[in-house]
């Protein structure tokens, strides 16, 4: 018998002692043994929580009992999460966590402390869909080209429903955290860092990439306007917020924003809160990956298939191929990121003023793929809004801050990446 102590029996906790008492049958077959939670710490002792197991307030009550042998950890936060995992491992035990902030912040750390014991995290990525397991076994067979998706459900719940239905940011924006989708601090959400902490995870796995967020791109979805998202749909694209780590030569880019992408690909097509990522390699072609990024029962899903791993034995190195690498990729900086990019920019409508802003793009060799120009006659201004052929993001930027400050030009320039 494998018996199981859980740090943080809230939502998903719960869940995952209900599916394994639910499912004790069919997993012990699939796992070879029992599997039975033995105890579960909470914050509040006083909460009925309906489980039949023991319950302590008390994190190392289950870090230091001799009889757990897993120790999973639902806790969130990370100094606290990191100080108990450490414990468990230096007690012997197996860990399992769904907590993507420990892992973007301390994996390697964890990988080196973790050793030979088992140290698995499917649900901190993408909820129930089964991507780090898809990274490590399914196309370890290839060298990864890409990683694109949509991973976080919050975005594009909202996203879909203000491009869909006209909503209102703030409105929809509540009605997720009503839902149960958004973090706590739903801002983690909105300006990206939660989908940063999962696509560094990814990254490590498939580039060997020790990055943590500060070092990477990441931008949320607060400055999107109903004139980007007519724009979109004009010329063809549908708007999402992505995680993206692609591998240019021996250079990894990694970064999170708001991404028009064509209406065709199948990334545009996901609505709502769903999760999905496309991973491409190099033998395999496109592959992609659908399915619920959160909620109690999806996540405990992708928790218990880490248990029933270790319980059978499969388990490999916690972040895979670092060490197998030759050609040791490294991480691109911001300015070397090379994409499209759109341009958002309301200037006096009068002669002379287009050449000027094509000049400037001219001077630093953007080159303009497509363009609209919106009239105000009220105001004598007009919105004028660009795609470009793929540039560096130094270019962009400098040419940004130049044109911002011509006289013809008022407000700010709202610019977003296309991805073709
Ligand atoms: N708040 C996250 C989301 C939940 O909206 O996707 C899972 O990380």
């Amino acid at each position: 018998m494998v018996k199981i102590g859980i740090l943080g029996v809230g939502t998903v906790g719960t869940s995952v002692a209900k599916i394994l008492e639910e499912n004790a049958e069919l997993l012990e077959a699939r796992a070879g043994k029992k599997i039975v939670v033995k105890s579960g710490v909470v914050k509040n002792l006083s909460k009925d929580r309906g489980l039949k197991i023991t319950i302590t307030d008390n994190p190392l009550d289950v870090v230091n009992d001799p009889e757990i042998d897993i120790v999973v950890e639902l806790m969130g936060g990370v100094k606290e999460p990191f100080e108990l995992v450490k414990k468990a491992l230096a007690n012997g035990k197996a860990v399992v966590t769904a907590n993507k902030a420990l892992l973007a912040y301390h994996r390697y750390e964890l990988e080196v402390l973790a050793g030979d014991i088992p140290l698995m995290y499917e649900a901190s990525t993408a909820g129930g869909i089964p991507i780090i397991s898809a990274l490590r076994n399914g196309l370890s067979a290839n060298n990864i080209d890409s990683i694109q998706g949509i991973m976080n459900g919050t975005c594009n719940y909202m996203l879909t429903n203000m491009i869909n239905h006209g909503a209102k940011y703030d409105e929809i924006l509540k009605k997720s955290q009503e839902l149960g989708y958004a973090e706590a601090d739903p801002t983690f959400d909105v300006g990206g860092f939660d989908a940063s902490h999962k696509l560094l995870i990814l990254a490590s796995i498939a580039y060997g990439i020790d990055a943590k967020p500060e070092d990477i791109l990441i931008e949320g979805i607060e400055n999107i306007t109903a004139t980007d998202v007519a724009f979109a749909r004009e010329f063809g694209y549908e708007i999402k917020s992505l995680g993206i780590a692609k591998k240019v030569g021996n250079g990894v880019e990694l970064r999170v924003h708001a991404t028009m992408i064509p209406k065709e690909s199948m990334i545009a097509k996901v609505d709502g809160v769903m999760n999905a990522i496309t991973v491409i390699g190099d033998k395999v072609g496109e592959t992609m990956y659908y399915g619920a990024g959160a909620g109690g029962d999806a996540t405990a899903s992708a928790v218990i298939s880490d248990i029933v791993d270790i319980v059978r034995g499969n388990t490999n190195p916690m972040l895979g191929y670092k060490q197998a690498l030759k050609n040791k990729l490294t991480l691109l900086s911001k300015d070397e990121i090379s994409t499209n990019y759109y341009l958002r920019l309301e200037v006096n409508d009068e002669s002379g003023v287009l050449a000027a802003i094509t000049n400037t793009l001219s001077k630093f060799e953007i080159s303009i793929e497509s363009m609209l120009q919106q009239p105000h006659p009220a105001e004598e201004r007009a919105k004028l809004l660009f795609t470009t052929h793929e540039c560096k993001e130094k270019k962009m930027k400098e040419a940004i801050t130049v044109l911002s400050k011509l006289d013809v030009v008022h407000g700010e320039i709202a610019m977003m990446r296309i991805e073709k």
